[in-house]
């Protein structure tokens, strides 16, 4: 079962003009429960004007003080957590949050000295700096950073990566791309694949242990394509998507196609439950609507946070960005972007 804690917020502040950075206090009895690897993130659940939302943050700082963890908020225009963030949100107020999660994350292992490649643009550093600061802490690899903002001003983490280049130069190397501002040693224009390419060639691939990805659809779509077309394993490429434009117009043909019932059953944390849902209505939101406390965060079918084992009935997902085929092909179904079909449905969240 999905728990959230309540966590005091220990101090907010501006990292840039569209950036908070939120740092919490993990209280003693909950370290254990709040140990995390680099690059995963929390969902925070949250009552704003009297509605429940939840949102995902990677945690940006390394797993090195325990007892405290730090993430980045960036403004969303009209963004419901993110302008609560900037206008009401202050130090000592509490949040309800969750324990780590997700698979974009980097474990230090003592074999042989290894590279790794990062790229993220924007806010997607926020995993990423993690992910940096433990390779350079827990390991003698390298890695290098291909990194893509507007301008000087919007890049999170600006100072503390130019710190991390003087202390580690011979094992962080930073690539910089903006869109806004032509900056000498840096690249004018958004990250592309012929420099990455031409960077890399420097490096021997065989040594290349992971690559991780985390910015826009396109960026990941057009850099997975190319590590890909330069034989690299699918498995060495890990990406973390922040936002994807939801598809409400063809859920609502999806939905407008639909009609009846459907029984679910459920079986969470042992227990078996029964609820009677609308053909027309997404799975995640009928459950949730008729009480049930199931997991979920991003309600987008990127996070991965509401997968569950479809062990009977059939089901119709009109969104994925986490389930690879062979993960669909086991009955993991993506419950947040999922339409019931059959008349009778079995979810098992216990063998995910
Ligand atoms: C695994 C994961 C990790 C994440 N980590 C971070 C993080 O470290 N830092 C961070 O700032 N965000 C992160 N996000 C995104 C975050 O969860 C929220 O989606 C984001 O903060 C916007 O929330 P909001 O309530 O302010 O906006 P909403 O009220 O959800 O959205 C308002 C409007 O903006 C659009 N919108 C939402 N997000 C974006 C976007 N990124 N770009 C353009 N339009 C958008 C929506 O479609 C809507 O129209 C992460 C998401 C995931 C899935
Ligand atoms: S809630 Fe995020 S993938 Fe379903």
């Amino acid at each position: 079962m999905q728990k959230f804690y309540s966590l005091i917020v220990k101090e907010i502040s501006k990292e840039t003009s569209k950036a908070y950075s939120l740092s919490f206090d993990i209280p003693s009895n909950l370290g254990n429960l709040f140990t995390f690897k680099a690059g995963q993130f929390i969902t925070i659940r949250c009552n704003i004007d009297g509605k429940e939302i939840r949102r995902c943050y990677s945690i940006s700082s390394a797993p090195i003080n325990n007892g405290t963890f730090q993430i980045i908020v960036k403004s969303v225009p009209n963004g419901i957590f993110s302008k609560y963030v900037e206008e009401n949100l202050k130090a000592g107020d509490v949040l309800e949050v969750s324990e780590p999660e997700g698979n974009f994350c980097y474990e230090p292992t003592n074999e042989k000295l290894k590279t790794f490649v990062a790229i993220a643009a924007g806010s997607g550093i926020t995993p990423i700096f993690s992910i940096i600061q433990s390779v350079l802490s827990f390991s003698n690899d390298q890695i290098l950073l291909f990194y893509g903002n507007k301008n000087e001003e919007q890049t999170i983490f600006n100072k503390e990566i130019a710190k991390l280049t003087e202390d580690f130069g011979d094992r962080f190397k930073v690539i910089k791309f903006f869109t806004q501002e032509d900056i000498k040693g840096s690249h004018f224009g958004r990250i592309n694949q012929k420099v990455i390419l031409e960077t890399l060639q420097n490096y021997d691939f065989s040594t290349i242990e992971k690559f991780y990805v985390c910015g826009p659809e396109d960026l990941i779509k057009n850099t997975t394509e190319t590590f890909l077309s330069q034989s690299i394993k699918k498995e060495n490429i890990l990406h973390e998507l922040f936002f994807s434009p939801q598809t409400l117009l063809q859920n609502k043909a999806v939905s407008s196609e639909n009609a009846g019932k459907t029984i679910v059953k459920l079986i969470l944390d042992g227990e078996e439950k029964t609820v009677i849902v609308d053909k027309n209505t997404l799975l995640l939101d009928s459950i949730v609507d008729a009480g049930f406390d199931i997991p979920y965060s991003c309600q987008n079918a990127i996070c991965s946070t509401c997968l569950c084992v479809l062990t009977k009935g059939e089901v119709n997902i009109v969104k994925n960005e986490v389930l690879s085929d062979a993960e669909i092909e086991e009955g993991k179904i993506v419950v947040c972007q999922s339409y019931p079909v059959s008349d009778v449905i079995e979810l098992n969240y216990d063998i995910i």
